[in-house]
């Protein structure tokens, strides 16, 4: 394109992967926190001012106040599939594009989530501390004995893309496999999924994984009501979103053995994580790992650029979220 001094600038809020910062520099003056660390609040606003577009994390909070604010910032590239960071409503309402980053990292999360459903119901973590707390005296038949996967039941919540590919791997498990979602999905009654509402589901599932977005439909939607539903022995996986559940709820259910276990790759509040996960056997940990593969990653910075791109040449970007911009 033009020289690097008529080019807009473009915010970059973390380190990405050089696949999508090669891209962004061909159209765009890339503005890129080198810091080991998020920028704080008032950091961002001040890099943003005169700025054109800005690819942004999660961490990074965009909400109604942030917006009317913006003064140049025609487009937000969220750098992840969800947009809960950002007030979309708002943005729209001032003729910012939002974009994220669907499809590339459907697999990847799907497999976190099946990891932790794996990792729970046999075990994994907890025997791994045993190991290394020289705690390991030999098998024997009722030695740290977890729970069959394969022909049990799923109850999958939400029938996104990551729902839809968590039913895939759960096919092939010979789960049988249930869903509830805002809307029906063929491609789940295709894999052999059951449409049910949410009780029949927490009721007969042996397994629940969270595959919803969060917004205010989504919000504590798994409370003290819903783990009290579920059988003693259920396991609850969460690779969506940390608010999507009742944390306090579900450390009471997880201590009293009201369920059986949780697999949580993300939690309310992160990085900080509520300690009493920490004193809980049947509960394994993961930080927020479900995109978090050399290959997806690629792909998320690309995708990333390349909405922003189309952004800037007032092309439609893969990734919108907010389409109604595009009309006014
Ligand atoms: C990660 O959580 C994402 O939304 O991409």
């Amino acid at each position: 394109m033009s020289n690097s001094k008529s080019r807009p600038r473009i915010v970059v809020t973390r380190q990405i992967p050089e696949t999508g910062i090669a891209l962004l520099k061909k159209c765009f003056k890339v503005d890129l926190n080198t810091l080991d660390r998020d920028l704080t609040h008032r950091e961002l606003l001040k890099k943003l001012d005169g700025a054109f577009g800005v690819v942004a994390m999660m961490a990074n909070r965009f909400d109604r106040q942030t917006i009317s604010d913006l003064k140049t910032i025609r487009v937000i590239s969220n750098f992840a599939v969800g947009f809960n960071n950002i007030d979309v409503a708002a943005a729209t309402g001032k003729g910012i594009v939002i974009t994220n980053t669907p499809g590339v990292l459907t697999d990847a999360t799907a497999d976190i989530a099946f990891g932790l459903l794996l990792a729970t119901a046999r075990r994994i973590a907890e025997g791994d501390r045993r190991i290394r707390a020289r705690n390991f005296k030999g098998w024997t038949p009722t030695f740290m004995l977890g729970q069959d996967v394969s022909g049990k039941t799923i109850g999958i919540i939400g029938a996104g893309r990551i729902g839809t590919a968590v039913a895939r791997r759960a096919k092939g498990f010979a789960m049988k496999i249930l869903y509830y979602s805002r809307k029906r999905n063929p491609e789940m009654n295709s894999l052999g999924g059951t449409f049910v509402d949410l009780s029949t589901l927490l009721v007969e599932s042996d397994f629940v994984s969270l595959n919803v977005s969060l917004d205010s439909g989504t919000h504590g939607l798994i409370g003290r009501k819903e783990l009290a539903l579920m059988k003693s022995t259920a396991i609850l996986i969460n690779t969506a979103r940390g608010e999507v559940v009742d944390e306090t709820a579900l450390v009471s259910a997880l201590r009293k053995k009201k369920i059986g276990g949780a697999g949580l790759d993300v939690f309310v509040n992160e990085p900080k994580i509520n300690q009493e996960f920490l004193k809980l056997d049947n509960v394994v940990l993961a930080p927020h790992l479900g995109s978090a593969t050399f290959e997806t990653r690629a792909r998320m910075a690309e995708m990333a650029a390349m909405n922003a791109i189309a952004v800037l040449k007032g092309e439609r970007p893969p990734g919108i979220v907010n389409t109604e911009v595009l009309e006014t």
